[in-house]
């Protein structure tokens, strides 16, 4: 019952990024398609949010149409930005003169080609200037999330290089491009003006591409595949299980916040059943960290534990954090949603061993 009403409550958190369109129409509206599915994070004009801006001049004649429709498309899995699969090939392609729509004039980015670099070299090259911002594996700057996380500094975070969808839509040239202009009214600065040479820059856009070899950093997973609680038998009664939940919470750094019947609330205490318990407890560095990568993640986070004496025998079950953080499209929570379930599972075993 209450998972049902947390992916309630998330689908409106959500809506606006994940609602499919309603009945194709024969002309889609760019405008309309934009307001509905992307203003949320990049706003309503394009100048950016929780997503880059769009609506900048460099960025603009830095992109060609097939890279937007690619992005739009593919998404950056991990990075926020969702697959818009959903879409069919005219909407898309509506969204594209919507954005397109902001920066008029033609974008200025060579014919592809294959950059024949030397990718040894572009890694110490990428190192020395491009990892202090995207990473020193391409895995973007951090801070994906939608406010605390980022430096007010940085408005505008350093994308992922290394991420499956950014390599699919982007070409040689295209990286090439960014990295000789820059993307003025971004910390992403000219390269060439800072000095690289040719060669040096086809070295590191040959690395950048050789990011495409390495496992996924962000493999897409399927919720279905994570359990929606985290469930133990107790070998104990509820109130000896209850008790040493308490013991192992603090143990670990957590805070018991209360402890109650299932029931309280509802009736009055003598006729709650006390064989239905339910343990409040928080770490609260763990929390403000997950709140700071995405506030949104307060729906959902565990935070408590229920122990409950069933026929065959006493249950302690959570909520499982991963199953609907993947709504999020967001590595560095899925991270944190990792080490909570550890964290979780941890105390549990130890109090029902
Ligand atoms: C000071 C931080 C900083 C440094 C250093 C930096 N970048 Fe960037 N880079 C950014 C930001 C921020 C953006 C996003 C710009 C935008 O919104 O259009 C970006 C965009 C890019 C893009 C376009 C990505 C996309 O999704 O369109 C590429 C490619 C890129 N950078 C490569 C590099 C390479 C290669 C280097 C080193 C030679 C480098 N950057 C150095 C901050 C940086
Ligand atoms: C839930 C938030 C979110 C939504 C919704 C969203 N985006 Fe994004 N988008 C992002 C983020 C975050 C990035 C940067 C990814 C990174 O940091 O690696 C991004 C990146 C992009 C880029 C690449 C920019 C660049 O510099 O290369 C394009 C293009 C883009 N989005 C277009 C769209 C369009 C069009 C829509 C609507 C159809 C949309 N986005 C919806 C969050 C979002």
């Amino acid at each position: 019952m209450r998972i049902v009403l947390l992916f309630g409550l998330l689908s409106i958190a959500l809506a606006g990024c994940q609602e499919p369109t309603s009945d194709a129409v024969a002309e889609p509206d760019g405008a309309q398609l934009y307001a509905q599915h992307c203003a949320a994070c990049h706003g309503d004009n394009g100048a950016g949010g929780v997503g880059v801006p769009l609506n900048l001049a460099a960025f603009q004649y830095g992109v060609s149409d097939e890279f937007l429709k690619l992005t739009i498309q593919h998404g950056r899995p991990g990075r926020v930005m969702p697959a818009f699969s959903e879409l069919g090939e005219a909407e898309v392609d509506a969204l594209v003169e919507h954005l397109r729509s902001w920066a008029p004039g033609k974008p200025v980015i060579p014919a592809n080609g294959h950059i024949d670099g030397n990718p040894q070299r572009g890694k110490a090259l990428y190192a020395q200037h491009c990892a202090s911002c995207h990473g020193s594996q391409g895995e973007g700057g951090e801070g994906t999330g939608v406010t605390f996380s980022r430096p007010r500094d940085l408005p505008i975070i350093a994308p992922a290089l290394n991420n499956d969808g950014f390599l699919a839509a982007a070409t040689d040239q295209l990286i090439k491009a960014a990295v000789v202009n820059g993307r003025e009214g971004t910390p992403m600065t000219s390269f060439r003006e800072q000095g690289l040479s040719d060669t040096q820059i086809n070295d590191i856009v040959s690395y950048v591409r050789s990011f495409e070899n390495q496992p996924d950093p962000n493999p897409v997973g399927n919720p279905d595949d994570e359990p929606l609680t985290i469930a133990y038998d107790s070998p104990y009664s509820v109130e000896e299980t209850v008790k040493a939940l308490e013991r192992a919470a603090v143990g670990r750094n957590f805070r018991i916040i209360r402890t109650q019947t299932l029931e309280d609330g509802l009736f009055p205490e003598p006729e709650q059943n006390p064989n239905q318990v339910i343990v409040y407890f928080c770490n609260f560095d763990l929390v403000n960290r997950a709140l700071a990568i995405d506030p949104r993640v307060g729906l959902f986070l565990p935070c408590r534990v229920t122990v409950v004496e069933q026929e065959d025998g006493v249950k302690v079950m959570s909520i499982n954090p991963k199953r609907l953080a993947y709504l999020f499209n967001n590595a560095e929570l899925n991270r944190l949603c990792d080490e909570m379930v550890k964290t979780y599972s941890n105390i549990i075993e130890e109090a029902t061993f």
